[in-house]
C-alpha cells in the first residue's frame, strides 16, 4: 500500500460552551488571563446527555454516512481517549454497536491510553496495519474522543471537549511520510490520574508546561536527525509549510514554535536573517534547564517568530481555541482547523505535527497533503466537516450554569441507577446521547 494516511476526517464537539471573557470575570482572575495569558477565547462541555462514548458514536456514524462508507468496509477501529469510564470494557467495544448492524463483528482494535497521545498512538497503530503484511484491504478508522475537565483552580478554563474520526488507508490525500518520525519518552509525574474516584487529574501545571517544552525540543532534535540521516540536509521550520501542535491553549502553542525557531537558530544560526540573530544571540550560550526558565528568551523568540507562526501556525488554531483542550483529540483539531481555513491551497505541502501525552510520551511527526480523490479530496472534507456551521448553532451558557453542570457530573461519574434529563433541545439531529445508567452500571445511549 503507498500513501497511507488519513483519507477523511469528522469531527463533533458539544453545543454548550462557556466564554473565556465571561468566566474570567466570574473566577475573579484579571481581566485578560484566559483570553490574553492563556490566548483561549471559548470552551465547550459536556452536560449530563453527554459523554466520550456518546460523541464517539456521533462522529462515527457521521463519517460513515456523508462519505458514503460501508460499515462493513472497516477492518480495523482504535480509539485515543484518556476519559475513563470503565478500568476494563473499551469504548472501541460500545462503537461495535454501529458495526454490528450491517453484521459486520471482524474489527480488530481496542483503546490506546496515555493521556493526550492516546489519539496518536491510535493513528499510528491504524497506519501500521495498512503498511503491513496482515493488512486484509479494508479501512481503518481512528476515533479521538475526550472530556477535559479541571477541579476548580487555574487549570479549568483549560478544558474543552470532542470527538474526532479519522478514515485510514492508502492514497490518502493526507500521506504519512513515513521515516520522519522522532519521540521522546519519559517517566515523569506532570498530569495524571491516580484518583479512580474522580475525572479530575492531578496537575502540576509549571512542570507540565516544562515538560511538554523539553519533550518538544528533544523530538525536533531526533526528527531532524532523522531528516538529516535520509535527505543529506538539515532541517529548517522553513522546510515545513504548516506546524501543528498538541493544544492545551493557545499560549504554549505560541511559545512551543518560537522554541522551534531557537531551536533553528542554535542549530544553524544562518538560518535566520541579521535581525533575528541580533536578538536570539544573548541566549546562545544559556544551558538547556536555564533556557526553559528564561522569560527574556521566551519573549525575544515569540517576536522573532511571529511572521512565521502568523504564516504557518496560526491557521491551525481555530479550534483549539474555541473549543478547548480536547486533549486526545487537540492536535487533531488543529488539522481540522487548517483543513477548513486552507482547503483549496494545502496541495503538496507538508505539515509536520506534535504530540504529547503528560506522563509522558510525545512524537513529531511529519504528512504530505495532496489533493486526493472524491470524495477524499481536501475541499470535500472541508465541506463534510462544516466547521462553521457548527460554531455558528452553538449555544452559549453562563459561568454559573457550566459550573452546575460540572458539580452534576461530579455525582454521576461512577454513579449508577439514574435517567438522564429529557431535554434534548441543543442537540443537533443524529446526536447520540446518553439516557440511562442502570443498577449494573450499563449505560444506554440513543439518537436523537
Ligand atoms: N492579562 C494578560 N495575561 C495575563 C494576565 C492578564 N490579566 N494575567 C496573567 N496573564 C498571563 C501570565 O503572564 C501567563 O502568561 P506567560 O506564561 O506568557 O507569562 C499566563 O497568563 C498564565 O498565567 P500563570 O499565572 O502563569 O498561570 P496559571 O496559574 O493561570 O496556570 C496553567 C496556567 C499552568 C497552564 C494552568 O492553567 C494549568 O495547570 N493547566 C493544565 C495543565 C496544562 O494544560 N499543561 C500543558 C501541557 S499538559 C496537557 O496537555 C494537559
Amino acid at each position: 500500500a503507498k500513501n497511507v494516511g488519513i483519507l477523511a476526517f469528522d469531527i463533533y464537539f458539544p453545543p454548550s460552551y462557556v466564554q473565556q471573557e465571561a468566566l474570567e470575570a466570574h473566577d475573579g482572575a484579571s481581566k485578560g488571563k484566559y483570553t490574553i495569558g492563556l490566548g483561549q477565547d471559548s470552551m465547550a462541555f459536556c452536560t449530563e446527555l453527554e459523554d466520550v462514548i456518546s460523541m464517539s458514536l456521533t462522529v462515527v456514524k457521521s463519517l460513515l454516512e456523508k462519505y458514503e462508507i460501508d460499515p462493513k468496509q472497516i477492518g480495523r477501529l482504535e480509539v485515543g481517549s484518556e476519559t475513563v469510564i470503565d478500568k476494563s470494557k473499551s469504548i472501541k467495544t460500545f462503537l461495535m454497536q454501529i458495526f454490528e448492524k450491517y453484521g459486520n463483528s471482524d474489527i480488530e482494535g481496542v483503546d490506546s491510553t496515555n493521556a493526550c497521545y492516546g489519539g496518536t498512538a491510535a493513528l499510528f497503530n491504524c497506519v501500521n496495519w495498512v503498511e503491513s503484511s496482515s493488512w486484509d484491504g479494508r479501512y481503518g478508522l481512528v476515533v479521538c474522543t475526550d472530556s477535559a475537565v479541571y477541579a476548580e483552580g487555574p487549570a479549568r478554563p483549560t478544558g474543552g471537549a470532542a470527538a474526532i474520526a479519522m478514515l485510514i488507508g492508502p492514497d490518502a490525500p493526507i500521506a504519512f511520510e513515513s521515516k520522519l518520525r522522532g519521540s521522546h519518552m519519559s517517566h515523569v509525574y506532570d498530569f495524571y490520574k491516580p484518583n479512580l474516584a474522580s475525572e479530575y487529574p492531578v496537575v502540576d501545571g509549571k512542570l507540565s508546561q516544562t515538560c511538554y517544552l523539553m519533550a518538544l525540543d528533544s523530538c525536533y532534535k531526533n526528527f531532524s536527525h532523522k531528516y538529516e540521516k535520509l535527505h543529506g540536509k538539515q532541517f529548517f521550520i522553513s522546510d515545513a509549510d504548516y506546524v501543528l501542535f498538541h493544544s492545551p491553549y493557545n499560549k504554549l502553542v505560541q511559545k512551543s514554535f518560537a522554541r522551534l525557531v531557537f531551536n533553528d537558530y542554535l542549530k544553524n544560526s544562518s538560518s535566520l536573517d541579521e535581525a533575528a540573530k541580533e536578538k536570539l544571540e544573548p541566549f546562545s550560550t544559556l544551558s538547556g534547564d536555564e533556557s526553559y526558565q528564561s522569560r527574556d528568551l521566551e519573549k525575544a523568540s515569540q517576536q522573532v517568530a511571529k511572521p512565521l507562526y502568523d504564516a504557518k501556525v496560526q491557521p491551525t488554531t481555530l479550534l483549539p481555541k474555541t473549543v478547548g483542550n480536547m486533549y486526545t483529540a487537540s492536535l487533531y483539531a488543529a488539522f481540522v482547523s487548517l483543513i477548513h481555513n486552507k482547503h483549496s491551497t494545502l496541495a503538496n505541502n507538508r505539515v509536520i505535527l506534535f504530540s504529547y501525552g503528560s506522563g509522558l510520551t510525545a512524537t513529531m511527526f511529519s504528512l504530505r497533503l495532496h489533493d486526493g480523490q472524491h470524495p477524499f479530496t481536501l475541499s470535500n472534507i472541508a465541506k463534510v466537516m462544516d466547521v462553521g456551521g457548527k460554531l455558528k448553532s452553538r449555544h452559549e451558557v453562563t459561568p454559573e450554569k457550566f459550573i452546575e453542570t460540572l458539580k452534576l457530573m461530579e455525582e454521576r461519574y461512577g454513579a449508577k441507577d439514574f435517567v438522564t434529563s429529557k431535554d434534548t433541545s441543543l442537540l443537533s439531529p443524529g446526536t447520540f446521547y446518553l439516557t440511562e445508567v442502570d443498577s449494573m452500571y450499563r449505560r444506554f445511549y440513543a439518537t436523537k
